[in-house]
């Protein structure tokens, strides 16, 4: 079987991902970074996390590998630009030197910090690591070469020493790419659940014995899943974070407590008691942390949120439904004329899936249905969205979908009526349309039930006369007629 470029590169990195060669190398260099560390103690710990970016609080080795990239990439358009005679050699080439050197000092910032965390990776992950690890030395060695090269006057070795260096260095980008992207190496793996927003009651205090971490569950109807959350009672008071370790995801109930801190048991990173800070790498990212108190004997749990959480408190749905109650004048209840809507469209596309190909007026309902889903979208992304937002969490995925609909509404438009291939959009955009109005149906329109029958008739009122008025103003109609011909290509 042939294999395609794209399944070629996966086929490489799975070879790379597989090759237990790489394991013993790999865990020697392991042995000898750690051995120095643990002789000196304390100060390696503290460089250790350094490297890790701990008290910065953000990885440091992808801040750094923008060094030698930026610079690497800038000597060589010098070079070329040079050769090409489009910039004077001699300037051309000092400037080459000192972006070379530059990468070249970036580049064992890059190596420093990539090994403190290539450390504490593991299988086919630690073997892609060493790979880019190696891959990426060698491209800093040509430029060694290359800067000395072209010391000695011998410029065009040195050029190609650095175009070298620079195809090493690309290929390296791309291992380490794949390592973030692909494998997750890096990002936060802790479950940062809003859940839960109120106090829940998760275990009874007795239950809970001094610096022995225990693990409780909290259910994410959102999310359809458990969250994990690890108590630790220490000093008489009792602490809770998140249970999954944000490093690499370890669980942390399994871990231990020194020095105020829970200690993850894959990799050591220590997490402050109080406050869920990583205090020692290799960890850069705070546990999620949870407000708790004792009543009655059981310890409850409240989940503080993060900083542009998307959640509904008890506080926004009171507001939300006082604020606006009563005012203006009062019509079918808003999720009401969405549904009449919905079901509108729903049979539009039960027609023109059943009109025969040939039939010429395909194209025209399919233009109807065309505006009329452009009119759906528009009243809810102006009235409907903006006034359950407060009380639902579902706005930012029906965004999202209404963004996909179009791009799918504009494809359909596209294409020739009477083609296989438009019977097949027709579908897809149909199935879409019921997803997205299903999820509308069975979940954000309960959840705008909280706003209260007034204001979801004083806002269904508006939405009518919204529909009306995009129905029959001349400009709306004209305007979309417009948008509509643009999409088919005219
Ligand atoms: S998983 Fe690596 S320190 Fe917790
Ligand atoms: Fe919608
Ligand atoms: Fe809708």
């Amino acid at each position: 079987m042939k294999l395609s470029k794209k399944s070629r590169v996966d086929a490489a990195m799975a070879q790379i991902e597989t090759a237990t060669s790489l394991d013993a190398p790999g865990y020697a260099l392991e042995t000898a970074l750690a051995r120095p560390a643990q002789i000196i103690g304390k100060p390696a710990e503290k460089l250790g996390a350094a490297l890790h970016g701990t008290p910065l609080g953000h990885p440091v080795h992808p801040l750094v590998v923008g060094i030698p990239i930026g610079t690497w990439t800038l000597a060589l358009g010098l070079d070329v630009l040079a050769m090409l005679g489009v910039v004077k050699r001699k300037g051309a080439e000092q400037a080459a030197q000192t972006a070379l050197t530059a990468g070249a000092v970036g580049a064992v910032a890059a190596i420093a910090t990539g090994l403190a965390d290539w450390q504490y990776t593991a299988g086919r992950d630690r073997r892609v690591g060493l790979v880019h690890a190696l891959v990426n030395t060698t491209a800093l060695s040509l430029n060694v070469a290359s800067i000395a090269l072209r010391r000695r006057g011998r410029r065009a070795e040195g050029r190609l020493a650095s175009i070298a260096a620079y195809g090493c260095m690309s290929i390296g980008g791309y291992l380490g790419g794949h390592l973030v992207y692909r494998r997750r190496i890096g990002v936060d793996q802790a479950d940062r659940s809003p859940e839960p927003r109120e106090f829940q009651a998760v275990l009874p205090l007795a239950e809970l014995q001094e610096d022995r971490p225990r693990r409780v569950d909290v259910r994410d109807e959102t999310a359809r899943k458990e969250v994990g959350i690890v108590l630790v009672r220490h000093g008489g008071r009792v602490h809770a974070m998140g249970a999954r370790c944000s490093h690499a995801g370890g669980p942390l109930e399994g871990g231990w407590v020194l020095d105020g801190a829970l200690v993850c048991p894959w990799h050591g990173s220590r997490y402050d008691l109080e406050t869920g800070q990583p205090t020692t790498g290799p960890s850069t990212c705070p546990q999620p942390s949870y407000l708790v108190r004792v009543r009655d004997g059981m310890v409850e749990i409240k989940r503080e949120q993060e900083p542009g959480d998307d959640t509904v408190t008890s506080e926004q749905i009171a507001q939300a439904a006082v604020q606006t109650r009563g005012r203006g004048p009062l019509g079918k209840k808003a999720d009401d004329v969405l549904f009449e809507h919905h079901q509108f469209l729903r049979r539009m596309f039960e027609r023109i899936e059943a009109m025969p190909r040939e039939d010429p007026q395909r194209r025209d309902l399919m233009r109807t249905l065309a505006g009329e889903l452009e009119i759906h979208e528009h009243i809810e992304d102006k009235i409907f969205y903006p006034a359950v937002e407060p009380v639902s969490e579902d706005i930012p995925i029906a965004h999202a979908e209404h963004r996909q609909l179009a791009d799918l509404l504009a494809a359909t438009l596209k294409l020739n009526t009477a083609s296989l291939e438009f019977d097949e959009h027709v579908k897809a955009l149909h199935a879409a349309l019921n997803h997205h109005a299903g999820s509308e149906e069975g979940s954000m329109f309960h959840e705008a039930q909280r706003l209260g029958e007034t204001r979801l008739r004083e806002l269904g009122h508006q939405m009518e006369a919204m529909l009306d008025n995009q129905r029959t103003s001349r400009f709306h109609r004209s305007f979309r007629d417009l948008k509509i011909s643009l999409m088919e290509g005219l």
